[in-house]
């Protein structure tokens, strides 16, 4: 057995068939620990297998293989009411004929607490997400932003084991989105909520996680903090989906103990074994990788050339691309240093690459 997490998810596959007839596997071989009070987020592109892990931990879906385990139980057999995880959902799920106050007891109600506790949870649960005054409203009277804050208070309300999120702030304008999520974690850490949350949104991952569980093709590629994943992704597959990362094509040229020398337009760069991913050999083709807050335009030559192509002022930066050895690069270059006054497209540019951040990857 894996470590003593609070929710585990052991060996867990999933399949479906599809209208043909055909398997599909979903969730492949997926085993993840979430500490209690831990903030995990499963991120990957559309159709990575991140929903239906969750649905099967709310006990939505049933796994084929595998298990899941709350607080050292297993529970594939605990049917989903049974399991005390709310779930909070984009698309709101509220009652639309029950008000506010109505929709945060629906599940106090259930559990038949009596009126008196139903009233002082409920007025907590609205304090806690700003809702005071809203009660006697109805989900159509409330902008989005608010409706979600009713489904958060209904799920805050149960005092459950750990919310289950799927994508909740993806029908909010981006504004919302911001101050939406910091309200979720503001709540999350007060209560102390073991959380599960699920997106394709880089920032909402990186901005709100514990940890982060990158999905692709319904297996974990990689997991860890955020710090960790933004500047250690292990794959040309992480480092595009966390950071928009660059890609270069270089050749290696020396293999030596610590370093390796690769040619990167014509020119050597030393490169630490620490920022490869497996094993390279002289000769081999690979992928240099480079997030665009590592490159920089310079004002005296570097031995790297581009050319300018567009340049977009963003107030505390200004974002560039720039045409360099046959391939496009973005380099976001931070508007306390001057150098790009006066520059215009088509110029020739000395580009420096900050080298520490460099990663290797295998082609
Ligand atoms: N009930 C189902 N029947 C058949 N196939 C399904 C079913 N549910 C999901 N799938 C398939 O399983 C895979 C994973 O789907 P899932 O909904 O978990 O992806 P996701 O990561 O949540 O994607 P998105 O970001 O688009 O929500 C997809 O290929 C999907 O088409
Ligand atoms: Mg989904």
């Amino acid at each position: 057995m894996g470590s003593n997490g609070y929710l585990r998810l052991e060996h867990v596959t999933k399949q479906f068939h599809d209208g043909q007839g055909a398997v599909v596997t979903a969730v492949d071989d997926v085993s993840l620990t979430i500490r209690k009070g831990e903030f995990v987020t499963l991120l990957g592109p559309s159709g990575c297998g991140k929903t239906t892990t969750l649905r099967m931990v709310a006990g939505f879906e049933v796994q084929n293989e595998g298990d899941v385990i709350l607080d050292g139980k297993v529970i594939n057999d605990v049917p989903a009411f049974d399991r005390n995880m709310p779930m909070v959902f984009q698309s709101y799920a509220l009652f639309p004929h029950l008000t506010v106050f109505e929709n945060i007891a629906y599940g106090l109600k259930i559990k038949k607490f009596s009126k008196e506790v139903i009233r002082n949870d409920v007025a907590m649960a609205c304090q806690m997400v700003n809702l005071v005054g809203l009660e006697d409203r109805y989900p159509g009277e409330l902008s989005g932003g608010q409706q979600q804050r009713v489904a958060l208070a209904r799920a805050i309300v149960l005092k459950p084991d750990i919310i289950l999120f799927d994508e909740p702030l993806s029908n909010l304008d981006a504004k919302l989105r911001v101050q939406t999520r910091n309200e979720i974690k503001r709540v999350q850490q007060l209560l102390g909520i073991t959380a599960l949350y699920v997106t394709h949104d880089q920032s909402e991952a990186l901005s709100m996680s514990d940890k982060i569980v990158i999905m692709n093709r319904g297996k974990i590629v990689q997991a860890g903090s955020p710090v960790d994943i933004y500047n250690e992704p292990n794959s040309s597959f992480v480092a595009d989906f966390i950071g928009n990362a660059n890609f270069l094509d270089a050749v290696v040229e020396e293999v030596c103990e610590e370093t390796i020398i690769v040619s990167l337009q014509g020119k050597s760069i030393e490169i630490n074994v620490s920022q490869v991913d497996g094993k390279v050999f002289e000769g081999e083709e690979v992928i240099l990788s480079i997030k665009p807050e590592a490159i920089d335009l310079s004002d005296i030559p570097t031995g790297f050339q581009g050319r300018l192509d567009v340049s977009s002022f963003l107030g505390a930066s200004t974002e560039l691309t720039v045409e360099f050895d046959g391939t496009f690069i973005t380099i976001i270059h931070s508007n306390t240093n001057g150098i790009i006054h006066g520059m215009k497209m088509d110029d020739t540019v000395h580009i420096s690459f900050n080298l520490s951040f460099f990663r290797l990857y295998k082609k």
